[in-house]
């Protein structure tokens, strides 16, 4: 079904420096819900102030809505017209009054996902960005803050629970209806609304504050359900006591809800004291759900608790501030999780997660400054950059203070601004005054585009040792020029010869376009160690050979950067066969070999040092990416380290897993590693593989090691492969969560036929393009399958676009974030590039396309 209400293209740009403050406040509002799955009847009572000093009619931002009635004052009001879609009032001379208008709403056609929609029986909100004007008219930005009085009505069987943000006040029965009222005392921007009303279980739980104040915490979700939410219920109760230990911020309601919803555009959303979730980020029990679905759960509960400080109690001046709540929230959810578990290892997934989604956004067409200059559809700018590059520039600023300085800024950006709608400027000022530092050249990361190079070399004379920098950060789309960044560097230096001579853990600042420092006296050239724990988001540049990176591999101290050295070793040597030079490997296998000696420590730490770099990883390295020559390179090497480490591989198998219930580090870890394992073994084709992949799969006390083993058989063509996936299928067709996964392992394998299989599984009965996560775990994953989504014919881009031009009417905001992957057509070669752009172009010739994808493809189109 297509939606009738989704807004034409209208491609208008907004700049950031247009901004002005509101004509009207609006200090409180009333709504009046009578619900109905496809009618919901929306009352809203705005009491509007004049902020401006003469007469200004009041605009009223509206998407899809039809105003059924206007009153002002409690009398009918006719000095209102339509602009468009929005509403504009004439209040002539008054500067203060009461405007009502009523609409009417269709909860069950809105396949957007955004403003009031049904999902399975249940109705739900999602406001960010600009969902509150499909509900009703309002000004609908983040500088209008408001008092919210809920009342909502409804049948009781059909809804017999009533949600909003707040407190609820009062309920009562009305026939075969019931009504409650929720109000929420904290005023908040329109996009924090929420309501829900359906039929949900709760888990029901209590939180102490560090002041005595107890909390009621509640988890919702579909009856059935309520076993798999102890989980996230205690990341919850954990996130709150994070939260007053480290920034000293406590909660602010007596209630905090969350409801967990199938289908949902993103990952949750962090409505004031009503939180709403993808139910991916909620439930979890060790049959169905991975380590990695575990540890997500946990990081989603915290980074949307968290926001309760960092978005919700200070929010956004304007939607170009959003990396003020987004960065700020992510760095924070990612120290919680470091503090969870293990700080290297979590710092390790990051920088990943930064290198394979941000960095190549950074080098592309959608490049933008982690505070954008301008947009045109804001959904659009939910990006990597403003998330976790945002999250490393906070990160930089806290590395260069220390801890206890930067609780000093966080304090007075927290006190100062508690209750306003402020912008990334008053965060800078205050982390410059509370922690006493100059962050006037500093502030270029939040106007320059661009992940900064810093080529490095040594230099020697008379036996000391310095390291000279050159900083250059490459022109982006609209900034061809580039200043030099502020960065904090942490380095060490080693004598190799083991003797003695070492610089220890030292914090530089760079700040110029060049610069010398000073390492101190070595008998012979130095190890170098280098972005320690990544303290800044950039690329180095360092010619090293491959005995000082193996040696780094295994003395480095500190073990972000042993990891480094290792995948920089498999990086060099990866690089240099994909460009047909003979590569040597015996370097990398005898440093994995050297690292699998800790795999009894520490696990975890190294199932990631003994991963090989991602195909995309890879690709990114070389002036234009051959996606076969990576893939069978990359095998290559697997299979070589597989061959010759058999014993090892095989004798982490033999062992047993740790018990799926225990999620302790370790035993994470101890999964983890026998998954890579299995990955190994399989790579050299050994005959036995399959059957132990089998067993493995067969005996899972969990799906940490079922996922691992069937994702392992679905890269081969084992009988095994066939009745694995079947075996599956049977016993989780009825849990969506579960069946994702089961359409993502056949759209990340390794096998030559995966285009087709996708194109396929798009025709299976349980395919649907209404659920985003569906669409994401076949689609999506295609996208991330380098060699497959590049496959020569252009079949993988041709299904990405078809995908787009069927989804766009429905679900704009998941339809454009399938684009990017086409738009790094410049990275590739002459004919993949034609294919690319003339899917793009495809696109772009749809008639009605949403102004979502099409400012995505022109601007992908453009390179
Ligand atoms: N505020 C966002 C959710 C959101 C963004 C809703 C845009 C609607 C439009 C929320 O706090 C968030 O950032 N969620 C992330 C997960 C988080 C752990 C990074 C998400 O949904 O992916
Ligand atoms: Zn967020």
């Amino acid at each position: 079904m297509t939606d009738a209400s989704s807004t034409p293209a209208i491609p208008v740009t907004i700049h950031r420096s247009d901004y002005l403050a509101p004509d009207w406040s609006i200090p409180d509002i009333a709504l009046d819900f009578a619900l109905g799955i496809d009618a919901t009847k929306v009352g809203a009572a705005l009491s509007v102030v004049r902020q401006a000093d003469a007469p200004v009619p009041l605009l009223l931002r509206g998407d899809g809505l039809t105003p059924a009635a206007v009153r002002v004052d409690g009398e009918v009001w006719n000095d209102w017209r339509m602009d468009g879609s929005d509403l504009i009032v004439d209040l002539g001379e008054r500067t203060a009054a009461t405007v009502e208008v009523d609409t009417v709403i269709d909860p069950a056609s809105n396949t957007q996902l955004s403003g009031l929609y049904a999902s399975g029986g249940l109705l739900c909100t999602q406001c960010e960005a600009e969902g509150f004007r499909r509900i009703t008219f309002h000004p609908d930005r983040p500088d209008v803050l408001s008092r919210y009085k809920v009342r909502m009505q409804g049948d009781k069987a059909a809804f017999p629970i009533l949600l909003s943000n707040g407190n609820c006040v009062d309920q009562g029965e009305a026939g075969s209806d019931h009504w409650a009222l929720w109000e929420d005392p904290w005023p908040k921007p329109s996009y924090l609304f929420a309501l829900v009303a359906g039929d949900l279980v709760v888990n029901k739980d209590s939180f102490t504050t560090m002041s005595g104040r107890e909390v009621e915490l509640g988890i919702w979700v579909r009856g059935g359900d309520q076993d798999r939410t102890g989980h996230a219920m205690q990341a919850l109760k954990d996130s709150m006591a994070w939260d007053e230990r480290v920034y000293g911020r406590e909660y602010d309601l007596d209630l905090f809800n969350i409801v967990a919803v199938s289908d949902f555009n993103m990952g949750a959303m962090e409505n004031k004291g009503l939180n709403i979730f993808n139910t991916r980020y909620i439930l979890a029990d060790p049959d169905t759900a991975t380590d990695v679905d575990y540890d997500g759960v946990e990081g989603v509960v915290a980074h949307e608790y968290f926001h309760n400080w960092s978005g919700n109690r200070v929010t956004c001046r304007d939607w170009f501030q959003l990396s003020l709540k987004e960065g700020f929230t992510v760095f924070r959810d990612q120290n919680f999780s470091a503090d969870m578990g293990s700080p290297p290892v979590k710092r390790i997934e990051d920088v990943r997660l930064l290198r394979a989604a941000q960095f190549p956004e950074d080098a592309g067409p959608l490049a933008h400054p982690i505070r954008p200059d301008s947009f045109q559809e804001i959904s659009n700018f939910y990006t990597a950059t403003i998330y976790n590059k945002g999250a490393e520039i906070i990160r930089m600023m806290a590395t260069m203070v220390g801890p206890d300085r930067f609780r000093k800024g966080t304090d007075l950006y927290f006190d100062r601004h508690d209750g306003e709608a402020a912008t990334c400027e008053d965060f800078v000022r205050a982390i410059e005054e509370g922690a006493g530092i100059d962050l006037a050249q500093f502030r270029r990361w939040y106007e320059q585009a661009g992940t900064p190079r810093l080529k490095l070399s040594l230099a020697e004379e008379g036996g000391h040792w310095s390291l000279d920098i050159v900083q250059t950060v490459p022109p982006t789309p609209g900034q061809p020029e580039k200043q030099p960044m502020m960065m904090p560097l942490r380095l060490a230096a080693f004598a190799m010869d083991g003797s003695g001579d070492a610089l220890a853990d030292t914090l530089v600042t760079v700040t110029g376009a060049t610069q010398r420092i000073a390492l101190g006296t070595f008998a012979a050239r130095p190890a170098l160690s280098v972005n320690r724990g990544f303290s800044a988001p950039i690329i180095v540049d360092f010619e090293r050979g491959p005995g000082e990176l193996a040696w780094l591999a295994a003395h480095d101290d500190d073990p972000f950067a042993r990891y480094e050295a290792l995948q920089q070793l498999m990086l060099d040597t990866l690089v240099a066969a994909v460009s047909g030079k003979t590569g040597d490997n015996q370097a990398v296998i005898d440093a994995v070999d050297q690292t699998l000696a800790g795999a009894a420590s520490d696990p975890a730490f190294v199932a990631e040092a003994v991963l090989l770099p991602s195909e995309a990883f890879i690709g990114d390295q070389m002036v234009t990416v051959d996606p076969d020559a990576i893939r069978r390179e990359r095998l290559a090497l697997q299979a070589a380290i597989g061959a010759v480490l058999e014993t090892k591989w095989r004798a982490i198998l033999a062992g047993s897993a740790p018990p799926a219930t225990d999620l302790s580090s370790t035993a994470k870890g101890g999964r983890r590693l026998r998954g890579v394992a299995l990955a190994y073994l399989a790579a050299t084709g050994a005959d036995d593989a399959p059957t132990l992949a089998f067993g493995i799969f067969s005996d899972a006390d969990g799906m940490t090691e079922r996922q691992a083993a069937l994702a392992t058989l679905a890269h081969g063509d084992s009988d095994e492969r066939v009745a694995a996936l079947d075996i599956f299928y049977q016993r989780y067709r009825d849990n969506p969560l579960v069946l994702d996964k089961w359409f993502q392992v056949q759209a990340w394998s390794m096998r030559a036929d995966t285009v087709d299989a996708v194109k396929a599984l798009a025709q299976h009965p349980d395919f649907t393009l209404a659920n985003p996560n569906r669409v994401r775990s076949l689609y999506g994953a295609l996208t991330g399958n380098q060699a497959a989504f590049h496959q020569a014919d252009g079949a993988g881009y041709k299904l990405i676009a078809d995908l787009v031009i069927a989804l766009d009417p429905k679900n704009p905001q998941t339809a454009a974030k399938m684009i990017p992957p086409l738009g790094r057509w410049k990275r590739f070669d002459e004919g993949r590039q034609a294919l690319m752009k003339a899917e793009l172009e495809r696109i772009l010739a749809q008639p009605g396309l949403s102004r979502d994808v099409t400012e995505q493809a022109s601007k992908s189109l453009l390179g």
